[in-house]
């Protein structure tokens, strides 16, 4: 009995201390969302635990959450599904079997998880191309690019890039029965990113055939230049991307060096050559001021001048799409950008809706009073959310009406 007692006392300790965690009002399902944060951040401290020990590095460990979301393709009565490549790159087609006589619409779909982890095998993203090519009558392509830590930029935006330049050629959208005049780019997170600059490097390449009508950006990573706009302030420590993930995610993309990311948590990461790009993300004028709140304006990061030199890329707009100059945004397709009040990378994507409206983009700017980042994926059992069915319904009711 005592014994009992005492470990319940403990367990409700523990509890207490590591599981709850103050959220807003106006996320729903907040008890719920606290248990799927406790179980990110448990996984977070074995793989830093992990790591320190030498055993497997940090994302080998994150890589189980892939792992076991893992679906194999299965065609349905709606849908067919098989796993093929696309000029060597490793891709998941989704073909609706409708038998509606007249050209498909597509969707090139890439996943997120922070350019190291997740797969277009994962089940909600099956769920999603399922549901996707099923009710848009379109061929869904997802990519299953390469991820950090086995490879770093541009590895993972050049095999984006080959999959959809690849499919955008006349005889293989022919092939699927494609109309070329509607084919979108989209995807969520790093995917988002990789979605945007794809968009923005492929309307450059005369060999190209074709065009990209839409991109979709769910809650997109745009930017590597200023980790403390008010949306990373307000939401540091929010579920399920904290900023030291965040930042974690964005120096494995370029590197092993353990000291990037160091320098992007001190905010000493910049160079020269960055402090130059800094007004092409000064929220305090690229932000309304429902974003900028009473946040006040500090020129971001340190100089660090030995930095470029040994982290190659990352200020490359094909890592970081809003560093893109204006001229480059000009012909950008219509875009759909999703945003989440409680996100770090809520800024990164209200910022490019507002340059890409300037440079005069067409844009839909849907932003969710009640939303987390990575509620999009958080639709299959048990994890599911009202808001992640919501942010997808609406996604796919956009793409309806506008592809
Ligand atoms: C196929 O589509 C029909 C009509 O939308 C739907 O009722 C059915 O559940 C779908 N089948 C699968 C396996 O999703
Ligand atoms: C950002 O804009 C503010 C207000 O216009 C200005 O004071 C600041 O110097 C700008 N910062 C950069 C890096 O351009």
């Amino acid at each position: 009995m005592g014994t009992k007692l005492v470990a319940f006392v403990i367990l409700s300790v523990f509890f207490a201390y590591y599981v709850y965690l103050p959220l807003p009002e106006a996320l729903g399902e907040r008890w719920k969302l606290m248990m799927v944060d406790a179980c990110f951040r448990s996984l977070e401290h074995l793989a830093e635990l992990t790591e320190l020990i030498g055993l497997k590095h940090y994302m080998e460990v994150m890589m189980v959450l892939t792992a076991a979301e893992t679906v194999a393709p299965a065609s349905d009565e709606n849908v067919t599904v098989m796993d093929t490549t696309f000029n060597k790159v490793p891709v998941r087609v989704y073909v609706p079997s409708s038998r509606n006589l007249g050209l498909r619409r597509a969707v090139v779909y890439v996943h997120g998880g922070g350019w190291c982890i997740g797969s277009a095998k994962m089940q909600p993203y099956d769920v999603l191309s399922r549901k996707s090519a099923a009710e848009l009558n379109a061929v869904i392509v997802s990519v299953e690019y390469r991820l950090a830590p086995e490879h770093h930029f541009p590895d993972q935006f050049n095999d984006v890039y080959t999959v959809v330049k690849y499919f955008l050629q006349h005889d293989v959208l022919a092939q699927y029965l494609v109309d070329p005049g509607r084919v979108a780019v989209s995807g969520d997170s790093a995917g988002g990113n990789l979605a945007a600059a794809v968009a923005q490097q492929i309307q450059e390449d005369p060999e190209v055939q074709g065009e990209i009508k839409i991109q979709a950006l769910i809650y997109p990573a745009l930017q590597t230049i200023d980790f403390n706009t008010p949306s990373y302030q307000q939401n540091a420590n929010m579920p399920i991307l904290p900023k030291s993930l965040m930042l974690r995610f964005w120096s494995e993309y370029f590197s092993r060096d353990k000291s990037l990311l160091r320098n992007m948590m001190s905010d000493s990461h910049m160079t020269l050559e960055s402090r130059r790009l800094s007004d092409l993300v000064n929220w305090s004028v690229l932000l309304p001021q429902k974003f900028r709140k009473s946040y006040r304006y500090v020129l971001p990061g340190r100089e660090n001048s030995d930095f470029s030199a040994k982290v190659p890329g990352i200020f490359d707009p094909r890592a970081a799409p809003l560093l893109a100059g204006d001229e480059k945004l000009k012909a950008l397709p219509w875009a759909y950008i999703v945003t989440c009040e409680y996100d770090v990378l809520r800024d990164d994507g209200a910022m490019y809706v507002m340059r890409l409206e300037k440079a005069g983009v067409r844009v839909t700017h849907e932003h969710y009073e009640d939303g987390f980042h990575g509620a999009m994926m958080f639709i299959t059992w048990p994890t599911d959310f009202a808001i992640g069915q919501k942010m997808m319904s609406r996604y796919i009711d956009w793409l309806q009406k506008n592809l």
